[in-house]
């Protein structure tokens, strides 16, 4: 994936000091753990990569605010989101107590907010359980809540080792076609607890960006995902487009379709433009 490297927990301290520096408030971590493997243990373990990674930050960078990716399908041998049943479907019920665990380990090591990604059934409201059990009342959830079983996702699955070994990923995510089943989805998240919705992918899914925002009124974050980024990228390297007018373009669209956070691999390009 263009310009978006796996870094080790020093090289991520340094990256998060610039990322401070040049006025980007917050960051999303995914994590890949050393040894994957069917439970993906690495993910709710309280010195897994991303725990790790977490306490390094805020001991470092106390003043950024950290948010993690809560999943399994980094850490999984299978690439999967979840763990599977012995039939090898993604086994939904035996995956949300994990999910929390997952979760209140990154709130034991400083996370401000967690961000699950995994699209199980029922998995906003055992994550807060979880937490609200440990104390983490206030940490709160930013939910994938309208998650599209997407193309543009290929260039992070790369990057991060994620790519399911068999089957995909449609069973739990949504189908392109559907819009009105975002707007339920996105309600049953918020029914569970969730503080802030995301739509997923952003350029592809403008109009869901607005029916959430006009339909909820909870903080609406949107992900303008690999695909979208790289594909500029390659265009800009081949001469066909302006990199930082398209970048620049693609964010304020977002924007006007209602997204109250972005969360996008072009942050410090943009952080680079607008202070010009
Ligand atoms: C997996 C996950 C994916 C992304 C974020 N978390 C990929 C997927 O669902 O296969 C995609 C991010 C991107 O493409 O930028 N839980
Ligand atoms: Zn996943």
């Amino acid at each position: 994936m263009p310009g978006v490297f796996q870094l080790s927990v020093e090289n991520l301290v340094k990256e998060v000091k610039e990322v401070e520096s040049l006025g980007i408030p917050a960051i999303l971590l995914f994590g890949i753990p050393a040894k994957k493997d069917p439970l993906g243990k690495d993910a709710y373990s309280d010195r897994g990569i991303i725990q790790t990674a977490v306490r390094a930050i805020k001991d470092a960078v106390p003043g950024i605010l950290v948010i993690t990716d809560v999943c399994f399908c980094e850490y999984t041998d299978h690439g999967h989101c979840g763990i599977l049943t012995k039939d090898g479907d993604v086994d939904n019920d035996a995956t949300l107590a994990i999910l929390a665990q997952s979760a209140a380990t990154h709130a034991r090591a400083g996370a401000d907010v967690v961000a699950p990604s995994d699209m199980m059934d029922g998995r906003v409201a055992a994550i807060r359980e979880a937490l609200d059990k440990e104390g983490f009342a206030g940490v709160p959830i930013m939910s994938y809540a309208a998650k599209y079983a997407s193309g543009f996702y290929g260039p992070f699955r790369d990057a991060a080792e994620s790519t399911p070994k068999s089957g995909d990923r449609r069973s739990y995510q949504m189908d392109p076609p559907n819009a009105r089943e975002a707007l339920r989805e996105v309600a049953l998240d918020v029914q569970e607890g969730a503080d802030i919705v995301m739509v997923k992918p952003a350029l592809a899914y403008l109009d869901i960006i607005c029916r959430v925002r006009e339909a909820f009124d909870l903080p609406v974050a949107a992900y303008n995902v690999s695909g979208e980024y790289s594909i500029v990228k390659a265009a800009a390297k081949l001469g066909w487009v302006d990199g930082d007018r398209l970048t620049m373009e693609i964010l304020t669209a977002i924007k006007r379709a209602g997204a109250d956070l972005i969360l996008t691999y072009s942050a410090k390009e943009a952080a680079r433009i607008l202070a010009r």
